[in-house]
């Protein structure tokens, strides 16, 4: 017989381990988006409007009935010399996997691929560079939190209208992701891949519980043979 207190502890764990719509540490914002939503693999998405102080809300004038909800707005922000800031609550030394997404979907109705510097605090992240109207560009970067709030900023160095489609935290268990200089360097993202895959279809939550998508490497094995010419060595 389990002792009262042994009990208590396996309720305590059944709780923590039970499936649950709730996912504590992640915060999902559909950037010019109106509702809150739950979409179909269970992420929960709110709108943007209080993480951020400025800016306009569009919707894409090229859109497909494929696209996802959070896909179907953007938040743009005026081309004046001041950067602009989403500001997300964490917890001191937590690590967190940060994803921005763009897709352009001609919002402005100007067909101009806009060029942007993305920050992540004080430190330049990446520029966001549009070259294709239909396709979002995905950043994503790990970061220890060393302040009680994460700033992403698109900065004032820019070509066309900078926007934003969606951004993401998504908070990690204790060690996750440790690496010795982490206070001074972040981690962003060059490619996570899913060696074996037998479908072209990326894996993420519900499958990986800290949403971390998995780029099938069929898509990869596809464009390798269209990319390389015969005779030609693959390294
Ligand atoms: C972030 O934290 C501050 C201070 O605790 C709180 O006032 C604010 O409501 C929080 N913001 C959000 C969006 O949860
Ligand atoms: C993966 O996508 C490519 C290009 O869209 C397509 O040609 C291929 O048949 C797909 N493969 C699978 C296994 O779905």
């Amino acid at each position: 017989m389990p002792s009262p207190s042994a009990s208590a502890l396996l309720l305590q764990l059944l709780l923590l381990f039970s499936p649950s719509t709730a996912q504590p540490g992640f915060i999902s914002l559909d950037c010019g988006g109106d509702d809150d939503y739950t979409d179909d693999i269970g992420i929960q998405w709110t709108s943007d409007a209080n993480f951020v102080s400025d800016g306009q809300k569009a919707k894409l004038l090229l859109q497909n009935q494929l696209l996802q909800q959070q896909y179907t707005t953007v938040r743009s922000f005026p081309p004046d010399n001041k950067p602009y800031c989403y500001t997300l609550n964490v917890t001191i030394m937590r690590r967190y996997l940060v994803r921005a997404t763009f897709l352009y979907g001609n919002f402005d109705d100007s067909n101009f691929y806009p060029k942007f510097d993305l920050f992540l605090g004080p430190t330049l992240w990446t520029t966001v560079i549009i070259d294709d109207a239909t396709t979002p560009v995905v950043q994503e970067a790990i970061i220890l939190a060393t302040a009680p709030t994460l700033s992403v900023c698109l900065s004032d160095e820019s070509i066309g209208q900078r926007f934003i489609s969606t951004l993401e935290l998504r908070q990690f268990s204790d060690s996750m992701y440790y690496n010795t200089d982490e206070k001074h360097f972040f981690l962003r993202l060059s490619a996570r891949i899913n060696f074996g895959a037998e479908s072209n279809a990326s894996v993420r939550y519900p499958d990986d519980p800290f949403d971390r998508i998995w780029e099938s490497d069929v898509v990869r094995r596809t464009n390798y043979l269209v990319d390389v010419a015969p005779g030609t060595e693959r390294i």
